[in-house]
C-alpha cells in the first residue's frame, strides 16, 4: 500500500515515473487493470474537476466507485472526519480519496488507517494530483523540466497549487516566480512584476482568488484586479511566441483571465483537465500495486 499524500515525499525518479504512467493511459492503456477493486472518494469540501476525474478514472480502471455525501452522512449527527475515515477502511475498501479544508488532515490518519490514501487537496498546503497534472501538461509542450521560466500570478498565500507546485517544480530545475497583489503575497517566494512576466515567461499560470479561504474582503475590487493582474488579449500578443497559459480552474472569467483568453491558441486549460484523468489513473495503480 502507498499513500500519495505530497510531492515533497516522492524522488524525482517517483515523480517522472508517474508521469511515464499517465502518458501510457493517456495512449489507451491500463483500462480495467484494477478490476474488482473498490475506491471510496471522500470529498469534504466542493469539487468538480478532482472528483469527477478521479471518478473517471476510477471506471476506466475498472474499480467499484463509492461517492461519499458528507450532507447525507452521519457526520450530520456529529460523526468525526477522523470516525468517518476510519467508517471506510473497516469496510475494507482499496483505496480513500480524500479532500478536505484541513492542512494535513492526513496526519491523524498516518498509523492508525492502513487503506492507501490519495490526498485531493488538503487546505492551503498540497494538491499533488494538481501538481502532476501539470507537470505533465508542461512535459508534453515542452519536452523537459529543466530552465523553463514559469509565473504563477494572483493568490499565492492561500493556494495549495501554489505552494505544491512551486516546490515540485523548483526541484525539477524550473526558474519560477510568483506575481499578484500584495495582499496575497506569500514572502517565501521570489516576485516578479507582471507585465514582465507576461513578456518573459514560458509559462504564465494564473489561479483563482481564493475568497473561501480569506478572513477579510478582497481590498481590490474584481475590475481593478483584472486591470492589473488579469490576462488580457492584449497581454497574450506580448507573450513569447511559444509561451503558454495555464490555470487549475475553477476561473473567474473576466477577473484573473479574460473571457477571450479562456480557450485561446496558448492556452492549455482543457489539456490540463483532460490529463487530470490520467495522472489520476497512474496515482491510483501506484496506491494499489501489489
Ligand atoms: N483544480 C481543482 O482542484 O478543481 P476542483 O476544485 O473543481 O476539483
Amino acid at each position: 500500500m502507498e499513500n500519495l499524500l505530497n510531492l515533497k515525499s516522492c524522488s524525482i525518479e517517483e515523480i517522472m515515473s508517474l508521469l511515464q504512467e499517465a502518458e501510457k493511459c493517456r495512449q489507451g492503456n491500463y483500462m480495467d487493470s484494477l478490476k474488482g477493486k473498490i475506491v471510496a472518494n471522500l470529498f469534504f469540501e466542493p469539487s468538480t474537476r478532482t472528483q469527477y476525474s478521479f471518478n473517471t478514472a476510477e471506471e476506466k480502471l475498472g474499480c467499484k466507485v463509492i461517492n461519499f455525501n458528507a450532507s447525507s452522512s452521519s457526520m450530520q449527527k456529529g460523526e468525526s472526519f477522523y470516525d468517518t475515515v476510519k467508517t471506510f477502511s473497516s469496510f475494507q475498501v482499496d483505496a480513500i480519496v480524500i479532500r478536505s479544508s484541513e492542512n494535513e488532515y492526513y496526519k491523524q490518519l498516518l498509523g492508525k488507517i492502513k487503506t492507501p490514501i490519495l490526498n485531493a487537496g488538503d487546505g492551503t498546503k498540497d494538491h499533488p494530483t494538481q501538481s502532476l497534472l501539470d507537470l505533465l501538461t508542461i512535459y508534453q509542450e515542452f519536452h523537459h523540466f529543466e530552465g523553463l521560466k514559469i509565473a504563477v500570478v494572483g493568490d499565492i498565500k492561500h493556494s495549495r497549487v501554489a505552494h505544491s507546485n512551486i516546490e515540485i517544480m523548483e526541484r525539477l530545475g524550473m526558474d519560477v516566480y510568483c506575481s499578484g497583489p500584495q495582499e496575497f503575497k506569500d514572502e517565501e517566494y521570489r516576485y516578479i512584476e507582471f507585465e514582465k512576466a507576461v513578456e518573459e515567461m514560458d509559462i504564465i499560470m494564473l489561479l483563482r482568488v481564493q475568497h473561501e479561504r480569506h478572513e477579510q474582503a478582497m481590498k481590490i475590487s474584481k475590475e481593478e484586479y483584472h486591470q492589473q493582474y488579469g490576462l488580457t488579449m492584449e497581454r497574450v500578443n506580448k507573450m513569447k511566441k511559444n509561451a503558454i497559459i495555464m490555470h487549475p480552474a475553477p476561473f473567474n472569467r473576466n477577473v484573473e483571465i479574460a473571457d477571450d483568453v479562456v480557450e485561446c491558441e496558448k492556452s492549455r486549460i482543457f489539456k490540463q483537465i483532460e490529463n487530470g484523468v490520467f495522472v489520476r489513473m497512474a496515482a491510483l495503480r501506484r496506491s494499489m500495486r501489489g
